[in-house]
């Protein structure tokens, strides 16, 4: 699968603007660079995205439990996780341009242009040869493609290596060496590579009384390790069992761009699953299995997805993969899988001077537990969903249309209740069904417009059903129900609306 690409991306940003998703941060002020605000439909989205996953890690395994920590964490934490010291980003300048960028983006984005080459030349091929066509054999013999396979993968490796070593003049002479040059001005004349913390502080009391530097914390994940004792205490949990937590990190990301792709405050969705250490590794696959089954079961496509295996691990881990998805401007890390071993929980025992040990009743030992980690942005999942879900479509009439094809079960507004005419008590009869309906449903009242308008409207912003009251309705309490995607309509009586969408929208596994 290819990407929709950078003019279905302007369109999808415009969209999101125009239909109340996302607007740009203190806009009147000219906004503020990669920070957004979530409108009335947007922040309907982003709810039910995080009532999913919830829902989904919580409510569905009896053995996690769910957590909200504070923002702000004691300082000694972010030297425990290795932060201070080490979250870092290569940063380079341009000096004609004046322009900062990330030297690690600058060369992702050419071995990208790599990547776009094969892909067009395996796209040529495959229209070539039609049915008979052998992608892989294609991918492992063609000549061009096997050269900037190599091209890549020698690429990576001297920069993953130049990194690990510290080697911040080999990154900058593999960006002389690639002829990288700035977007901006077009030359090639460089700066230095410097590491960049990419950590917010701030000061936490008064000055007088010597106040503390403090961070906003980069990732949710901190505020369960340190809790962890707290939670398997009070919760009486035994190994393996999970911490689910979602909520605000801020990273001061030097090159903030893509949207809500790439944000300086952000929202991750974070489970620790705790467990057994020399088990990690078979609770790494249930993990990377199962958060595939979460995308999955939304009924977006597989071939949005692709589970990239890490071939080179950071030092604390013993596996990793990152699920993957096709936004409009590439495939990209969407969510990422890691066991993570007892780095983190060991490294805050040693600098809290706590025992972090789990207690075995089974073996009557003590440990400190292995961690397997998901992490998913909750931004990025909904940049996802609005990628696959913006669509313009041709219609047999010959008119088009906007629709988001959002998984019904995520949808903003889930019925939108219209009276056909704002006479002859159809609306009176409208609203009694609406009065009902929103006990059940986030659903929305709209009499204004022909009725076709008002359809084009909820398409927009994804609404799943449309539920019409005309004449007949009056007759015989019988309504019209029309389904966004197919646009197919159905008769069904007022009293079943209710079971009919609950039905419908359901996510559960199908029997
Ligand atoms: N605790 C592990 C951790 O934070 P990460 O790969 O740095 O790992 C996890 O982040 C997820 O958080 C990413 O896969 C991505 O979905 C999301 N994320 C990270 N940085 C982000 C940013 N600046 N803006 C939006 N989402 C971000």
């Amino acid at each position: 699968m290819a990407s929709k690409g950078e003019d279905q991306f302007k369109k999808i940003i415009s969209h999101c603007k125009e239909y109340g998703f996302i607007y740009p941060s203190s806009e009147i002020y000219d906004g503020l660079s990669a920070v957004y605000d979530y409108g009335p439909n947007g922040a309907e989205l982003k709810n039910n995205i995080k009532d999913y996953w919830w829902k989904s890690m919580v409510q569905h395994h009896e053995n996690i439990v769910g957590l909200d920590a504070a923002i702000f964490m004691h300082p000694t934490v972010w030297k425990a996780s290795g932060h201070l010291e080490a979250f870092n980003d290569p940063l380079i300048d341009n000096k004609d341009s004046k322009k900062r960028y990330r030297a690690d983006i600058l060369i992702e984005d050419y071995i990208a242009k790599l990547e776009d080459k094969i892909q067009k030349e395996v796209e040529k091929a495959a229209k070539r040869f039609g049915e008979k066509f052998d992608e892989k054999m294609f991918r492992e013999t063609n000549p061009r493609v096997m050269a900037n396979r190599e091209k890549i993968e020698s690429i990576n490796s001297r920069f993953v290596k130049a990194m690990e070593e510290e080697r911040l003049d080999d990154v900058k002479a593999l960006i002389e060496e690639l002829g990288i040059a700035c977007p901006v001005s077009g030359s090639k004349n460089w700066t230095e590579v410097r590491q960049f913390n990419l950590m917010f502080n701030t000061k936490m009391g008064s000055l007088s009384d010597g106040a503390n530097e403090v961070y906003l914390r980069p990732e949710t994940a901190q505020g369960i390790f340190v809790n962890y004792l707290n939670v398997q205490k009070t919760s009486r949990m035994k190994l393996p069992f999970g911490i689910a937590q979602v909520g605000k990190a801020f990273r001061n990301e030097i090159v903030a761009r893509q949207f809500i792709f790439r944000m300086r405050e952000f929202e991750q969705m974070e489970m620790q699953y705790f467990v057994t250490p020399g088990q990690e590794k078979e609770w790494f696959e249930y993990w990377k299995k199962e958060r595939m089954r979460w995308h999955l079961a939304m009924g977006i496509p597989e071939k949005f997805f692709r589970v990239h295996e890490h071939e080179k691990l950071a030092h604390y881990a013993n596996a990793a993969v990152d699920i993957e998805f096709w936004f409009p401007f590439g495939l990209k890390e969407l969510e990422g899988v890691h066991s993570r071993t007892d780095f983190d929980l060991g490294a805050h025992q040693k600098f809290s001077g706590k025992k972090l040990q789990y207690f075995d009743p089974e073996t009557n030992k003590s440990y400190v537990p292995y961690v397997v980690e998901t992490s998913i942005g909750l931004d990025r999942m909904f940049l996802a969903i609005l990628s696959y879900a913006y669509n313009e479509e041709k219609l047999e009439d010959g008119s088009e249309r906007v629709v988001m094809n959002i998984p019904p079960a995520l949808a903003p507004v889930k019925v939108a209740v219209l009276p056909l005419l704002k006479k002859d008590g159809l609306p009176e009869k409208a609203r009694e069904i609406f009065d009902r309906l929103k006990y059940d449903f986030n659903c929305h009242y709209e009499e204004k417009d022909a009725i076709g308008r008002r359809y084009r409207r909820q398409d927009a912003i994804g609404t799943p059903y449309c539920i019409t009251i005309d004449h007949d309705t009056l007759k015989d309490n019988s309504v019209t129900i029309r389904e966004r995607d197919s646009m197919e309509q159905d008769r069904i009586p007022i009293e079943k609306i209710s079971a009919v969408v609950a039905e419908r929208i359901d996510i559960r596994p199908k029997k």
